[in-house]
């Protein structure tokens, strides 16, 4: 990536325009090691931020793998690469994003658990900062009201893998003010995402219809209306989707989509959004999905097979 297209990018944020110079990002999981990979490319300084070291070591090693795949791709320079990683270090405790201009919160899809983080996280906060949560369906509004500063808190919803999907919804709370969206959107611009702004109702655009499809598939699964296989083949090849329903789900990580699931099906009060029981199965057996090494496919073989 040329550094000009990480300074500037077509809709005309710069990043020397910006209040924000570093970034917090709390889960180095799947969604924020990839939110931390792009900031840092991106020229941010990144503070990381998980329960143990052991955690952000091991997301360090596939940022890094993930760097050298755009480099071998010829997208980054080998330069580029070392000053990415060369950017992030691990923040231990969350006092230690106290310098951080903008937090982005990536943990576990469990509200109790987020809403525990934003208030342990407040009081190590410049009066500044900006906070914002990478939930994929829990609501903005309700999880600014934990915290000591609503107006500046939003929903910054990136899309899985984060360094390859354009996508960024941003999701303002009732209380979120002009100039933390604005602020928001310009960010995302400078690392080369593009925003899709939506209101907060549970699960957002992009949840609200890909987790119905993804349950209703697991649903197709229970009723034995077609294995795992011609599920999958099926969605591809039928409907053209780059991936079946069920190998997407185990992508996302299963207890993911019953969170997501469950925040639809409450959140809206509609039978049509109940989570199909061999998901719960699934979660309670401890088949995540691809994160856990086994869920409608098991990826201890190489290539995976279906478990069903
Ligand atoms: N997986 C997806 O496709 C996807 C897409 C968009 C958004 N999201 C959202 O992103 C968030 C994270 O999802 P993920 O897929 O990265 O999950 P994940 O299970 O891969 O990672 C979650 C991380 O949070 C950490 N964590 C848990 N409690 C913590 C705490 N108290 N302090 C610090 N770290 C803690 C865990 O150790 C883990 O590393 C969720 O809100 C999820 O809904 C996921």
């Amino acid at each position: 990536m040329a550094e000009d297209a990480l300074e500037r990018n077509p809709e005309g944020s710069s990043r020397a325009e910006l209040s924000i110079r570093k970034v917090g990002v709390i889960g180095a999981g799947q969604m924020g090691n990839g939110i931390a990979h792009v900031a840092a490319l991106a020229g941010y300084e990144v503070e990381l931020n998980d329960l143990s070291r052991a955690q952000y070591d091991a997301a360090i090693e596939i940022i890094s793998n993930n760097l050298g795949r755009q480099l071998s791709k010829g997208k980054i320079t080998e330069a580029e690469r070392d000053e990415a990683l060369a950017r992030i270090s691990f923040a231990d405790g969350l006092e230690a994003l106290g310098d951080c201009d903008l937090i982005i919160e990536a943990v576990t899809e469990d509200e109790d658990i987020k809403r525990r983080i934003l208030t342990d996280l407040c009081p190590h906060l410049k009066a500044s900062a900006i906070l914002a949560s990478n939930t994929s369906s829990i609501s903005i509004t309700r999880l600014a009201s934990t915290t000591d500063r609503p107006e500046q808190f939003i929903g910054m919803h990136f899309m899985n893998p984060v360094p390859v999907m354009k996508l960024v919804e941003l999701i303002r709370g009732i209380a979120t003010a002009d100039d933390t969206f604005r602020t928001s959107r310009a960010f995302v611009e400078t690392i080369g995402k593009t925003v899709a702004v939506a209101e907060d109702f549970p699960a957002f655009i992009v949840n609200r219809i890909l987790l119905p499809m993804i349950n209703e598939a697991v649903y197709t699964l229970y009723e034995g209306v077609g294995n795992v296989e011609a599920i999958d083949t099926a969605m591809r090849l039928g409907a053209h989707h780059p991936m079946g329903p069920l190998q997407l789900a185990d992508f996302i990580g299963l207890d993911t989509c019953l969170s997501v699931m469950q925040v639809l099906y409450e959140g809206l009060a509609d039978s049509k959004y109940r989570p199909c029981p061999l998901m719960v199965k699934y979660v309670e057996a401890g088949w995540l999905g691809r994160k856990a090494g086994r869920g409608f496919y098991d990826y201890r073989s190489d290539p995976p097979v279906p478990t069903r």
